[in-house]
């Protein structure tokens, strides 16, 4: 994405209501500052923040937080929000971080995470930087430590070398399954049920592009015993 710098942007974010400017002081309890106790879910890199306002829009008994490391990208979110609010249709489930994703596990406290969304994040094509990308390994290890058990990540994307990468990453893990995968979602009756279009989607699925989406399950190693056996083995140590 180009980026250019907006003066407005900086003084707009320090004053929004809808932007966590502390949030490591948020960390363990985020719910504390919503309306209401329900699950929390982020979208990492979302952009002008089309697809997160509407998907609060469209669930309002989930709470959710977009992620931007960009002021001037993370503006236009808000200017989204502006209008909203003008109409009287802003939601309250919804919240904004302008933080480097590499910085989750600071912010957000073990279990604490229903889901996450990754989507069209940038590909990073040169191998060296590979692990820039936000379903490499080490991103995968910061969201194991933000996730629930039974969390999950769904990525879209329409780069089918960086849907590869990632597909053959979360394979060689062992703390996350690939549950569900497509090559060509719009077509793909069972996983578009329900989808909410990015920015990017609507943009590259109108060139032709088919859209690449895995969802992947966090399911830790221990996480196969019942809680009781559990018990079991911690009394036979
Ligand atoms: C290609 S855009 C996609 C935007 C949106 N998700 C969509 O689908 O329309 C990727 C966005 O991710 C943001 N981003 C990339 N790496 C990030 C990171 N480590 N932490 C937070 N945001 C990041 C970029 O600044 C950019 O705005």
């Amino acid at each position: 994405m180009r980026l250019r710098r907006i003066a407005a942007a900086d003084e707009v974010i320090e004053k929004s209501s809808y932007v966590v400017h502390e949030p490591g002081k948020q960390r363990g309890h985020w719910q504390e500052l919503f309306d209401c106790r329900q699950p929390l879910q982020l979208e990492i890199g979302m952009g002008k923040g089309r697809f997160i306002i509407d998907m609060a829009r469209l669930h309002p008994r989930i709470n959710y937080i977009g992620i931007e490391r960009y002021t001037s990208v993370l503006y236009r979110a808000l200017q989204k929000m502006e209008v909203l609010r003008q109409e009287g249709q802003m939601p309250t489930n919804l919240r904004f971080l302008c933080i480097d994703a590499w910085d989750l596990p600071d912010i957000f406290a073990p279990e604490e995470v229903e889901r996450i969304y990754l989507n069209f994040s940038d590909p990073w094509p040169k191998a060296r930087h590979a692990n820039r990308r936000l379903t490499s390994e080490p991103f995968l290890c910061r969201y194991d430590k933000v996730l629930m058990s039974d969390g999950k990540i769904e990525f879209k994307t329409d780069n089918r070398e960086l849907f590869d990468f990632s597909l053959e990453t979360a394979a060689a893990s062992a703390v996350f399954q690939i549950e569900e995968k497509t090559y060509d979602l719009h077509r793909d009756e069972k996983m578009c049920q329900g989808n909410v279009m990015t920015e990017y989607e609507e943009k590259f699925s109108s060139r032709g592009n088919p859209i690449c989406k895995m969802v992947l399950r966090r399911q830790p190693a221990d996480t196969s015993y019942t809680a009781s056996s559990r018990g079991d083995l911690l009394r036979e140590q």
